[in-house]
């Protein structure tokens, strides 16, 4: 794995090297003391970044994905027509990516759209099915931009100039590779000329929020505010919070949304004071296979990222019981709307999803 230092303002949170032919993430448990760049070419090198929160948010962990296994592939040591061959190494390196993280469904999404593309082309030569890969991996990324943009601009109709917004975790373009999700909205409007004034839950356990949503925004000139995720209520309290945005790692078919611990309990306090709640994301993080949030695996996570990463020594006896589960599932009925790329959908879900997902399809 090569590794080498950067500036923000000259790099994407995912991209594919050409030259090397490696995927080139920046690696996010540096941020914000250090931007470094990973390049990362083998099948224990993307899992381990991606296990680790390396690159992290569902449409960056999808990205990754695409173009990890893409760079991996066009290395298969295959004949030419050996196709049974090449399919079988491929499916073996698509499950081991799949058990990296299992909550985000981008992640499965994106290496089952990789996997249509080698089934598709089962006609072709190796070198053929592999330039294929690159070509998909490419256009996700791609895609991954426009559908960014175009919820900031569906975002940002919702939004007036001067609004205190607060958000939860990352779902900004470091989540990403530009714009972001949640953070697209305050993203266009910094470039439209809006001043926006947002607060940051810092996000415990791993304080995504206070080391990644902090930093881009800071970095893009915006107005960004630190908490501790226990102040949000006094910040509602107080009239700073004219509404929420998170982003999502899974929108099940009823509405439900699975996020980044906390963000249920952010969506239940938004309802006692009368905030409107939003979830914006890509199209490519609603499972319309999932029924609701109930059926939504939720990731556990290592204890010691509750007891000792990122303190100075430990805060916790050695031995004590930790629950550290990475992700809550916001009922629908806590959230106003869901921003996708292709509009917002209000409820009822069940009917506003499926109405947006036959958009998507027949595009
Ligand atoms: O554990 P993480 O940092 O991958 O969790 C990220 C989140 O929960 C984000 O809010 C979500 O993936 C949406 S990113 C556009």
């Amino acid at each position: 794995m090569i590794s080498y230092k950067a500036n923000y303002k000259d790099v994407t949170t995912v991209d594919f090297n050409k030259t090397k032919d490696a995927l080139l993430i920046i690696d996010q448990t540096k941020i914000p003391n250090e931007l470094v760049m990973l390049e990362l070419d083998t099948p224990e090198e993307v899992y381990e970044a991606i296990k680790n929160l390396r690159v992290r948010g569902a449409p960056a962990i999808g990205d990754s994905a695409a173009i990890g296994i893409a760079v991996i592939a066009n290395k298969f040591n295959c004949q030419n027509d050996h196709y049974d061959e090449f399919l079988s190494e491929f499916t073996k390196v698509k499950n081991y990516l799949a058990s990296s993280r299992p909550t985000a469904v981008n992640l499965f999404w994106a290496l089952d759209c990789m996997a249509e593309v080698v089934k598709n082309n089962s006609d072709k030569t190796v070198p053929e099915i592999k330039a294929a890969l690159i070509k998909k991996a490419e256009q996700i990324r791609t895609d991954d931009i426009e559908m960014s943009r175009a919820i900031g601009e569906h975002g940002l109709a919702l939004f007036k100039d001067g609004d205190g917004i607060l958000t939860h975790c990352n779902a900004g373009e470091l989540a990403t590779v530009k714009y972001g999700t949640a953070l697209a909205p305050i993203h266009l409007g910094r470039e439209k000329g809006y001043n926006f004034k947002v607060y940051s839950d810092e996000t415990r356990p791993l304080l995504q929020g206070a080391r990644l949503t902090a930093f881009e925004l800071f970095e893009d000139g915006i107005d960004v505010t630190v908490m501790c995720d226990n102040m949000a209520s006094r910040a509602m309290k107080e009239g700073k919070i004219n509404a929420v945005i998170v982003g999502a790692d899974r929108i099940a078919a009823n509405g439900d949304v699975c996020n980044k611990i906390g963000t249920s309990g952010v969506a239940i306090l938004a309802k006692h004071y009368g905030i409107p709640f939003y979830v914006a994301a890509p199209t490519s993080t609603i499972d319309m296979a999932t029924a609701s949030g109930n059926d939504i695996p939720i990731e556990e996570r290592n204890p010691d990222e509750v007891t000792e990463m990122h303190y100075v020594k430990r805060m916790a006896p050695v031995g004590v019981n930790v629950y550290n589960p990475a992700f809550d599932v916001t009922d629908a009925e806590l959230v106003t709307g869901i921003i996708t790329e292709l509009g917002v959908a209000y409820p009822p879900y069940s009917k506003s999803l499926s109405e947006i997902m036959k958009k998507k399809t027949e595009q």
